[in-house]
């Protein structure tokens, strides 16, 4: 990347953060209390009724917006202050469990889907629109429509603290070492080396963190 600037986070209380926004303080207030709201709604409804789509719920748990999941009953835990983003979609059976660490984040419309097993490392960052799935449709036998085949794969493990950028699909199978990063748009079908830095499609190394 030429050109590359530093961009420092914004420090300090959230009454500093607020003076930022100048006149438009009331419009940021009430945004930030909305979305405050909101996901407090949706945790506390996740906490009474869901316990067909999360088993478990950590603490400080953030739900951005309403997940979807494809079957009932699945087998998912959430951490200790997970961030679950807008529009994902979970598929876990009765027979796969999903396990998400503390401080995880899944950004905006993933999708999480088990027949298996994932497990995602404390404090990992899943990019918006990833797609991380543990099974293929069976397709050996070519006299019978594919969609009326089974299903085949084994379960996937990623690390504590990756980053795993937007729009990738991590395969069935594959195991990601703690710390690794995995570029936009990559197509992980083989096991990521921890520390290492893989892109492209299919993933390959492009450098290792110092
Ligand atoms: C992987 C990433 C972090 C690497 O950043 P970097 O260390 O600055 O790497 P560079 O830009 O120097 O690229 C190094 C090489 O890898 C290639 N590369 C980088 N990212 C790539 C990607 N996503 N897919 C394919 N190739 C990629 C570059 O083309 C370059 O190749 P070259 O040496 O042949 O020119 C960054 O490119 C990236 O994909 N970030 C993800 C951003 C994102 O998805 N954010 C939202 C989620 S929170």
């Amino acid at each position: 990347m030429s050109n590359v600037q530093n961009y420092q986070m914004p420090k300090g209380s959230p009454v500093r953060k607020l003076v930022a926004f100048k006149y438009l303080i009331p419009f940021a207030i009430f945004w930030y209390v909305s979305r405050y709201v909101r996901q407090k709604l949706i945790v506390l409804w996740f906490r009474v009724f869901g316990k067909y789509g999360f088993r478990k719920i950590g603490k400080d748990v953030v739900i951005d917006g309403l997940p979807s999941f494809i079957w009932p009953c699945s087998n998912i835990v959430l951490g200790d202050f997970v961030r679950i983003g807008k529009r994902c979609v979970f598929q876990g059976g009765p027979d796969s469990k999903i396990n998400i660490g503390n401080k995880v984040t899944v950004n905006d419309g993933c999708f999480i889907t088990a027949l298996f097993g994932i497990s995602i490392g404390d404090g990992s960052s899943i990019g918006e629109y990833t797609s991380i799935r543990d099974y293929n449709h069976k397709f050996d036998n070519p006299t019978i429509p594919i969609k009326e085949q089974d299903y085949y794969g084994s379960s996937i493990e990623i690390g504590k603290d990756c980053w795993i950028g937007r729009g990738c699909i991590i395969l069935a199978g594959v195991k990601i070492g703690d710390g690794a990063v995995i570029g936009a748009n990559s197509v992980v079908n083989k096991d990521v080396l921890p520390f290492s830095i893989v892109a492209g499609i299919p993933a390959k190394i492009i450098k290792m963190r110092e």
